[in-house]
C-alpha cells in the first residue's frame, strides 16, 4: 500500500525514522481531498442534469430542504477531519523539533554556495555529511551570509538556516547510502547548485571512516573549544569550575534552566549559547550586567561549534561550592634602603 501511494505521488525513498509517518499523513490528506473533489464533481454533474432547462417549460424548482441531521453531520465531519489532521500534524511537528537526548551533534555552516560540517571529533567535511545509520543526529546550523534551507527529501526534513542565529534539526537515517541535500531557499545565482549528500554508513563503515580521520594532530571539538576560550579571553569573565565571576560559570550550565532579566525561564542549549555569543544582551541572564561584547563576525563557525561543545562537556562538572580558604599571604619584607 505504502509503495503504491509512494509511486503514485512520485515521492523519493523513505530513509529516516520519521519519513513513513509523515508520508502516511500526506497520503490520507491527499486521498480525502481527492474523494471530496470527486464528490463535488459528481454532485455538479447530477444537479446540472436534473435541473437542466427543458423545452417549453421552466426547470423544476427544488422545494426540499437539507434536514438538520445532514447539516450537523456534514459540518461536524469536516470539523473533525480538520482537527484530526491538525492534531496528527502537530504531533509530528513536535517530534521533528525535539532531538532525542542521545543525539550526536554535528555543526552545520551554510554559505554561498556550500555546506560545511563539523563533527564532535574535531574533523570537518564540505558538502558530504557522514553519519552512522540507526543513530540520531542533531544538526546545529547557522549561515555565514544569507538564508539557506537544509532539505533532505529522503529524510523528509527541511529546516531554514539563518545568519546570526542557530536552528536545529535532527534525523535518524534508516538506510545506508547517499541521500541528496538540497538548498530549499533561494540564496543567489548558484542556489540550484548548492547541493550536498548525506552519506549514511553502516556501523562498521562508520567506525572505519572515523578511524581514517583520526590523526595525531586532530583534537576533539571540546578540546579545541577550551583553547578557543582561553585565546579569545572568554575565561576572563567565565569560570569553568562554578566560581562566581563577571559572567555565568560554564560548569553545569549546559542543559540547565536559567532565569532571564525578563523573568522568563529558558533551557540552555546549543541555540541559546550561540545566540548569546552573537547577541549577548538579547536574552540576558538575571543577576548579570550587560557587559559582554558581541562576537558576531569575530569568531568563525567551527570555533563557535568548538566553544559550544566545550561548554557542553562541562555539563557534569562538579561545582566548587566551598573553595578552600586562601592561604594567608606571607608578610611582605619591608624594603630597606641602603643608607
Ligand atoms: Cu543556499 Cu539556496
Amino acid at each position: 500500500m505504502n509503495e503504491l501511494f509512494r509511486t503514485l505521488l512520485n515521492l523519493p525513498e523513505q530513509a529516516s525514522s520519521v519519513a513513513l509517518r509523515i508520508d502516511v499523513l500526506h497520503y490520507v490528506v491527499i486521498a480525502v481531498s481527492m474523494l471530496g473533489a470527486t464528490g463535488v464533481a459528481v454532485a455538479v454533474a447530477v444537479l446540472l442534469f436534473r435541473f437542466r432547462r427543458r423545452p417549453g417549460g421552466h426547470p423544476p424548482v427544488s422545494r426540499g430542504h437539507v434536514p438538520l441531521w445532514a447539516e450537523v453531520t456534514m459540518i461536524g465531519g469536516l470539523l473533525t477531519l480538520f482537527l484530526a489532521f491538525w492534531a496528527v500534524g502537530f504531533r509530528q511537528f513536535v517530534t521533528l523539533q525535539t532531538p532525542p537526548a542521545n543525539s550526536m551533534p554535528i555543526y552545520v555552516v551554510a554559505k554561498q554556495w556550500m555546506w560545511t560540517f563539523a563533527y564532535p571529533d574535531g574533523s570537518a567535511t564540505t558538502d558530504d555529511l557522514y553519519v552512522p545509520v540507526g543513530r540520531p543526529v542533531k544538526l546545529v546550523m547557522t549561515s555565514r551570509d544569507v538564508i539557506h534551507s537544509f532539505f533532505v527529501p529522503d529524510f523528509r526534513i527541511k529546516q531554514d538556516v539563518l545568519p546570526a542565529r542557530t536552528t536545529t534539526a535532527w534525523f535518524e537515517a534508516t538506510r545506508a547510502g547517499p541521500h541528496d541535500i538540497l538548498c530549499a531557499e533561494y540564496c543567489g545565482l548558484e542556489h540550484s547548485r548548492m547541493r550536498g549528500r548525506v552519506i549514511a554508513l553502516s556501523d562498521d563503515d562508520w567506525a572505519r571512516w572515523a578511524d581514517s580521520r583520526a590523526t595525531p594532530a586532530a583534537h576533539d571539538l571540546a578540546t579545541m573549544g577550551a583553547r578557543v576560550a582561553s585565546e579569545r579571553g572568554c575565561l576572563r569573565c567565565h569560570t569553568v569550575d562554578g566560581t562566581p565571576h563577571l559572567g555565568p560559570t560554564w560548569a553545569q550550565l549546559y542543559g540547565s534552566t536559567i532565569v532571564l532579566t525578563s523573568g522568563d525561564r529558558i533551557k540552555v542549549d546549543e541555540a541559546y549559547l550561540t545566540e548569546s555569543m552573537m547577541d549577548p544582551a538579547l536574552k540576558l541572564r538575571a543577576g548579570f550586567a550587560p557587559i559582554m561584547p558581541t562576537y558576531q563576525g569575530l569568531i568563525q563557525g567551527v570555533d563557535v561549534a568548538a566553544l559550544v561543545e566545550y561548554i557542553r562537556s562541562l555539563a557534569d562538572r562538579p561545582l566548587e561550592l566551598d573553595p578552600p580558604p586562601a592561604a594567608p599571604l606571607p608578610p611582605k619584607p619591608i624594603p630597606t634602603r641602603a643608607p
